[in-house]
């Protein structure tokens, strides 16, 4: 099944135990607005230096009901939600369309924290996409036209050709955005922030939407760890 330098790493994973030392999370530290919350702790990962804080984990469902996850760069947090940019024909797409539902997961355990949120989801308009796609390097942008993302080629080489051909049919010409690729808005419906304590006493707070409450769009909950 697997080599002895596998077999090894393996057989070490039932040992790893970590004590998590961190501050903990309270219902009265936190802001009453999750969003405000998210961005206080994206923040700290950034200042913490984790590695790609802005990656995170989206999970679909197919159609045969199997749940799909894929890492993630997010591209814009505010009031809306969240948005990342991707192709409009990829497997992950496709899912989104079909159920207009999500999960997003944020790891950032160098802090011992995750959150998770769950989301509606709708296309951005054409002109967010337009704005991003025309910041990014060249490269990307041709890559953009030339990969079919999600779906079964031949081999490395003709993914290369594919790139030769959209970078000769562009020339120096600027390069538009495919409309078959942009941005998705994932609108939180419920987040949990997630705390890593000693004695894996963790502290989990909960923000559920309450869409008919006006004075108070967010209800906040502990969960027991
Ligand atoms: C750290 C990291 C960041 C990524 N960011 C993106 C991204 O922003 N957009 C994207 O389309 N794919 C991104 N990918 C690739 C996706 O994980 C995935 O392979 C691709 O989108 C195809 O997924 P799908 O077949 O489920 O649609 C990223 C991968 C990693 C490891």
């Amino acid at each position: 099944m697997s080599d002895e330098a596998g077999a090894a790493a393996l057989d070490r994973l039932a040992r790893y135990r970590f004590e998590y030392e961190t501050a903990g999370l309270d219902t009265l530290d936190v802001h009453h607005d999750p969003m405000v919350q998210w961005q206080r702790w994206f923040q700290d990962a950034s200042d913490a230096g984790c590695v790609e804080p802005n990656a995170f984990v989206l999970g679909t469902v197919d159609a045969a009901g199997w749940p799909q996850s894929r890492y993630l760069l997010l591209r814009g947090a505010d009031q809306r939600g969240f948005t990342f940019f991707t192709n409009y024909t990829s497997a992950k797409s496709q899912q989104l369309e079909a159920t207009g539902r999500a999960s997003m997961l944020f790891s950032w355990l160098q802090l011992h924290r995750q959150v998770r949120v769950t989301v509606s989801a709708e296309r951005v308009p054409d002109d967010e996409s337009d704005e991003y796609f025309a910041s990014r390097p060249r490269g990307s942008q041709i890559g953009a036209w030339a990969s079919p993302q999600s779906q079964a080629i031949p081999d490395r080489t003709w993914l290369e050709d594919r790139v030769q051909q959209m970078a000769a049919t562009f020339g120096e010409a600027p390069v538009p955005r495919p409309a078959f690729w942009g941005g998705w808005l994932l609108r939180p419906h419920e987040f949990e922030f997630w705390q890593g304590r000693p004695s894996r006493l963790h502290d989990r707070l909960r923000y559920s939407s309450v869409p008919a409450d006006v004075e108070a769009a967010w209800h906040l909950e502990r969960l027991s760890p």
